[in-house]
């Protein structure tokens, strides 16, 4: 027997400044602070029903009962404390898109459960509340709470008083009509998780330190490219951003390698890109795919230009997408 449920829909976001490593794993509280877009793409749609007769929760992923589903028993039980309610929950989720390929699946997974677990146990909770809980579950779920551009702000102080302070929130941004396009090259799992990766290179990479410094400075200028509508701007910094990601986990011991050979067909052809006058910048998450910013009007021409690289399996435009909605009238 199940309550009545909430039903909650979120988009997945990808970050032109990225948040790469925990400063207080416990918290979920980051290094640095990262910026990203939320996609109008690869929706997540979760319901959550509190059901009081239940001895477990029961989690349905894509139609299948996630055995695995340990992250997102714990975050219901975040919420429970929160709520101060007991009951065990059924969770149903369908994710658009390809899981856990580096394509911030757990961003707008974590955003749609964060959203539609707190309504169904009677949380109420504002814009960034939701986003500070959304942190606990996935860090880049925060930013998917948001549509369009997001901060995530790092804060300062660690433990409990750091959760305050560590919340996404939309920035204001200029008359640009930008598109990402998503070079699909495997939509297989990656070989380590990025909570592993992200602990390892903070741990091992004598790079990481350095790329944190300069993160700072991404995120400052990143902000006022956006302001000004300078996209070019936009995207030289979320290039240079992702590579020097990598480049910290290249260096970490052992090394960590997400970009594949395929990966670097797709820069090859981002570089030719720019080189016949087409602004267009790459970035890459914690997985091999590849996604290209560039002005909505050259999406066409770049995605057809992707879509020539011999391993892009599939090629994907996405816009600016909205923040996280609760689906009304559904149980
Ligand atoms: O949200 P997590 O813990 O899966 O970390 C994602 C990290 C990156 O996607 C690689 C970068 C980012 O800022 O989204």
């Amino acid at each position: 027997m199940t309550a009545a449920g909430v039903t909650a829909v979120a988009y997945p976001n990808i970050a032109l400044v990225k948040y790469w490593g925990k400063r207080d794993e416990q918290w979920g509280l980051p290094v640095t602070g990262s910026l990203s877009m939320t996609l109008d793409c690869f929706p997540t749609t979760t319901r959550v029903a509190p059901a009081p007769g239940a001895r477990a929760d029961r989690v349905i992923i894509n139609g299948q009962t996630a055995e695995g589903a340990a992250r997102v028993r714990r975050f219901l039980d975040l919420v429970r404390t929160l709520a101060d309610r007991p009951e065990p929950a059924m969770v149903e989720s369908v994710n658009a898109g390809p899981t856990a390929a580096g394509l911030a699946s757990s961003a707008a997974g974590f955003a749609a459960l964060a959203a539609a677990a707190a309504s169904a146990y009677g949380l109420r909770l504002d814009g960034r509340a939701l986003s500070r809980l959304a942190r606990r579950g996935s860090g880049s779920a925060c930013r998917s709470v948001f549509g369009g551009f997001v901060q995530w702000h790092a804060g300062t102080a660690d433990g409990p008083a750091g959760d305050a302070g560590s919340y996404a929130e939309p920035v204001p941004v200029g008359a640009v009509e930008p598109a990402l396009v998503v070079a699909m090259t495997d939509t297989g799992s990656k070989a380590v998780p990025s909570r592993e990766a992200m602990r390892r290179t903070l741990a091992t990479s004598p790079l990481y330190r350095a790329w944190a410094e300069s993160s700072q400075d991404d995120l400052c200028r990143l902000r006022s490219a956006l302001r000004q509508g300078d996209l070019g701007t936009v995207g030289e910094i979320a290039e240079h951003n992702a590579l020097g990601m990598h480049a910290t986990m290249l260096a970490a011991r052992p090394a960590i390698r997400y970009l594949s050979g395929a990966s670097l067909a797709v820069l090859d052809q981002v570089a030719s890109l720019r080189a016949g006058g087409v602004l267009a910048y790459a970035t890459i998450d914690a997985g091999p795919n590849v996604v290209v910013l560039c002005a909505r009007d050259d999406a066409p021409r770049v995605a057809a230009a992707l879509g020539e690289v011999d391993q892009v399996r599939s090629v994907h435009v996405a816009g600016p997408g909205p923040g996280v909605a609760i689906r009304q009238g559904e149980g």
